[in-house]
């Protein structure tokens, strides 16, 4: 532990204004601005525009397409940028995943604090123009209460983080609207993200009984929506998931996650998508990791708290989320490059290296990242 526990509890305790439930996206009215920019990801429908338009109180509102592809990689954010220096935004609203969260975190600093050097990352005493608002369009990615923005580094292959408790959003919008006509995988796959935040942070070597409370409330609610298996969801189920992920957001920003995590991380850069590639993970990194009795006994603390019989519950789960994922194409693609991943020291050493591995509860070695790759075939 580097810091003392009570100096993380104030962003524990001290929550974003939260506006939750169905229709709760009309609540923008209530934060008026001047001149406001939604930027958003590709699959805003034009339903979702027109709510989103109906709700914000403004003089001037501009739509931004985000500029970057998938994950934001530097070079691409700076179109979005331009246009946010063009149209001199004094409220941000970030519509969509956890992508789309992170590149306007990373678009609205710069738009700020053009010479923000990412080398020298002093961000910690901002003191920032605009507001902030994150609506999150899927439910596991905690983007929207995470302190950091997480970027692509294509030539490294590899994920860079951006770290300051000043990223986290004024407002959070936690609405059903933007997930009712989610694809059933898009909806599982974020959710297995959010139980891994909830797994790892647990067995964290950051301990904090508040943040407990939060992955084992988290917990309940996955298992308890998605035990058995495929079903329909309606928007409160919807609107509880959003919540479950948003408790596992919490757990992961306080106690930071583990090994999952810093390996997922790097296969970004081989094109999975984090979500996938947690899903195809963190099964085995709990195997793996259950070799140690003290972890095991963690996560069947875990298990019983959130009212599951074991830590075999908590498998059960994993499998029936990734029997609907449908992981074939990714397991596949895995194997393929599985000999050129655990001969790569480069690949290797960027786990090793990863930030949002520091909390995993066990030494990450070469040999312990190869037993857990191999774990997944
Ligand atoms: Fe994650």
């Amino acid at each position: 532990m580097w810091q003392p526990q009570g100096f993380y509890s104030k962003y524990l305790l001290k929550q974003p204004t939260l506006l939750f439930g169905e229709n709760s996206v009309r609540g923008l009215y209530n934060f008026p601005a001047s001149r406001v920019a939604v930027v958003h990801g590709k699959g805003l429908s034009e339903d979702q525009h027109s709510v989103i338009k109906k709700s914000i109180k403004a003089f001037e509102l501009k739509f931004i397409s985000k500029s970057w592809d998938k994950e934001p990689v530097l070079q691409e954010i700076f179109g979005t940028i331009e246009e946010l220096e063009r149209f001199k935004p004094d409220l941000i609203v970030a519509v969509g995943g956890g992508s789309v969260i992170d590149g306007t975190k990373i678009a609205r600093l710069l738009y700020e604090f053009p010479f923000f050097d990412f080398k020298n990352q002093k961000i910690s005493s901002l003191e920032w123009k605009t507001k902030f608002i994150a609506f999150p369009t899927t439910i596991g990615s905690g983007a929207e209460i995470s302190s950091s923005a997480v970027l692509l580094n294509r030539d490294k292959k590899s994920k860079e983080f951006i770290v300051s408790n000043e990223l986290i959003p004024d407002v959070i919008i936690l609405d059903p609207i933007c997930i009712t006509t989610s694809p059933k995988k898009i909806i599982y796959s974020s959710a297995i993200d959010a139980i891994s935040h909830i797994i790892e942070g647990y067995t964290s070597v950051v301990d904090n009984i508040i943040a407990d409370v939060y992955a084992e409330k988290g917990l309940n609610i996955f298992y308890n929506s998605f035990l058995h298996g495929e079903r329909p969801f309606t928007s409160t189920d919807l609107n509880r998931l959003q919540l479950a992920g948003y408790f596992g957001g919490i757990v992961q920003n306080h106690c930071i996650v583990g090994v999952a995590h810093a390996i997922a991380h790097q296969l970004a850069g081989y094109g999975f998508i984090h979500s996938e590639a947690i899903a195809l993970i963190l099964k085995s990194v709990i195997l793996v990791n259950s070799k140690d009795r003290k972890i095991e006994c963690k996560y069947e603390k875990l298990a019983e708290n959130s009212g599951i019989d074991s830590l075999s519950g908590i498998i059960e789960l994993i499998d029936n989320i990734n029997c609907q994922i449908e992981l074939k194409e990714q397991k596949d693609k895995l194997k393929l490059i599985m000999p050129k991943l655990i001969n790569s020291s480069e690949f290797l050493l960027n786990v090793k290296k990863d930030a949002g591995g520091k909390g995993n509860p066990i030494p990450i070695t070469d040999e312990y990242i190869i037993e857990i790759l191999n774990g997944v075939l």
